[in-house]
């Protein structure tokens, strides 16, 4: 796939009297890479960059992401068109095929995602043995990993059964968040509808009930879309670089998507969207007071961070945030909900965004800001967000997956490290040892 983008540009290292040349890459959008694949080679000498703040660690055709112009794009189509126009099975298709479907194809893969839909009975047995206040996402994790006993057949050849195995994956993950949930209630699990969407399908199963029958409320289906195409890829980030990283072994789907699920957990990646109702909600507790959250986030001597704000590579609005704040308020006006949280979210924004620390840092709300919103109106509880992030992020991992699996070129992933440790010294006996030393 790299070598079209080669060009003849080159840049200059010099290290002492040695001037080396390093290729320039040009990727489809214009933006610029330093090939250093045989600098080390050359030179003897790495690079270090923590964090990768400045490292690419692979070519993707999947997710084209502008930070400084607020730019996303799948597979070349914007995600504002995507969310507009798309259903989140559409855009799911696109992300792993690279082509939007047709007519025919989105009604078969609908059909897979259909038969695809019930767990394994054994599995549902699982349930039974977690502690009813488990987190949602361990078990989310866990039993994406123990898919591979269920079905150990798709491993041998996972590129040719990589649609059934896409099918298994988006259906039965929206079956275990549904059961999880309802085993957290102690209520009776509901199970999957073939009649319906995929998205009626996971609110039926998460919200109906012997006692009380849900009704599809349309506004809500067509929230859930928008909010789960918006999770659905977002090129190099920590979970998908991570389920890049494991599959880089040459470990099946299902352990690389597992290892994806525990990487999207964290506060600082997918659970920030739980992270930042709990702020929300600390703020509504003492009376409004989001002044003093501004001023403890500024605070360099205070750990606490704005959640929902900041991105690594947004340095200007989150195209995101901006979709999902307007479905926020379509969708509480249409369930007639006032959340005074979002009256809070909405002065919080307007506030730091005046603010020279946050304009100076360009620090905008991200994605999670305003998700919760939704998903709390909607009835999911905040422990349930970050599995929400999951589902909708499930086919970029897929994409991802599929595409380091595919790679002819691609190698393990394994970085190098700067040692600064103890130089070598020599062996103490046990008995000699002083503590510590
Ligand atoms: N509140 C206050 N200050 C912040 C924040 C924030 N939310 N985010 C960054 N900063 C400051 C940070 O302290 C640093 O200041 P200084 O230059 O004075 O040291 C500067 O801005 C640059 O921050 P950084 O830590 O170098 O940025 P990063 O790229 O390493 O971190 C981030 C990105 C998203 C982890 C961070 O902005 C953050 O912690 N945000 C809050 C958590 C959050 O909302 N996460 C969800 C991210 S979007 C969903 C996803 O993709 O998973």
């Amino acid at each position: 796939m790299l070598s079209k983008f080669m060009t003849s540009e080159k840049a200059t290292l010099r290290i002492g009297d040695t001037v080396y040349e390093l290729p320039v890459i040009i990727g489809s959008e214009g933006e610029k890479a330093l090939d250093i694949r045989a600098l080390r080679a050359q030179t003897g000498l790495i690079t270090f960059d923590s964090g990768y703040m400045n490292t690419g660690s692979c070519a993707s055709d999947i997710t084209f992401l502008d930070g400084e112009k607020g730019i996303l794009s799948y597979r070349g189509y914007s995600i504002e068109d995507l969310a507009e126009h798309c259903s989140f099975v559409e855009v799911a298709y696109l992300l792993v095929h690279g082509s939007l479907p047709t007519l025919t194809e989105q009604e078969n893969f609908s059909e897979m995602l259909g038969r695809s839909a019930l767990l394994h009975e054994d599995m549902v047995h699982f349930f039974d043995s977690y502690p009813s206040k488990s987190p949602p996402m361990a078990i989310l994790s866990s039993m994406v990993n123990g898919l591979c006993s269920f079905y150990p057949e798709m491993l041998l050849n996972p590129l040719e059964n990589l649609d059934m195995m896409t099918a298994r994956l988006v259906s039965k993950v929206r079956t275990i968040a549904a059961f999880s949930y309802k085993k957290s209630m102690g209520h009776p699990l509901v199970y999957p509808r073939h009649d319906l969407s995929y998205c009626a399908n996971f609110l039926n199963m998460m919200f109906n009930s012997p006692v009380a029958p849900y009704e599809i409320n349309e506004d809500v289906v067509a929230a859930l879309n928008k909010l789960l195409i918006l999770h659905g890829d977002h090129e190099q980030n920590c979970s998908t670089s991570t389920v890049r990283l494991v599959g880089s072994a040459r470990v099946n789907l299902y352990a690389s998507i597992s290892a994806g699920i525990s990487a999207l957990w964290g506060p600082l990646h997918g659970g920030a969207n739980q992270a930042v109702m709990d702020m929300l909600e600390a703020i509504q507790r003492e009376g409004g007071n989001y002044k003093k959250y501004i001023d403890k986030a500024k605070d360099p001597a205070d750990p606490f961070r704005l959640v929902g704000f900041g991105h690594r590579v947004y340095k200007n609005h989150d195209p995101r945030a901006r979709i999902i704040k307007e479905a926020c308020d379509k969708v509480l006006a249409s369930l007639r909900i006032a959340d005074p949280l979002l009256d809070i979210a909405k002065e919080l924004e307007e506030v730091a965004l005046k603010d020279d620390y946050f304009v100076e840092r360009h620090l905008y709300p991200n994605v999670d800001f305003y998700s919760g919103i939704i998903y709390r109106a909607i009835g999911i509880p905040a422990n349930m967000f970050t599995v929400m992030f999951a589902l909708g992020r499930l086919p970029g991992w897929i994409a991802h997956w599929k595409e380091m699996w595919d790679d002819p070129n691609g190698r393990i992933g394994r970085p190098r490290q700067l040692y600064v440790g103890p130089k070598a010294r020599p062996f103490v006996p046990i008995e000699e040892r002083v503590a510590g030393k």
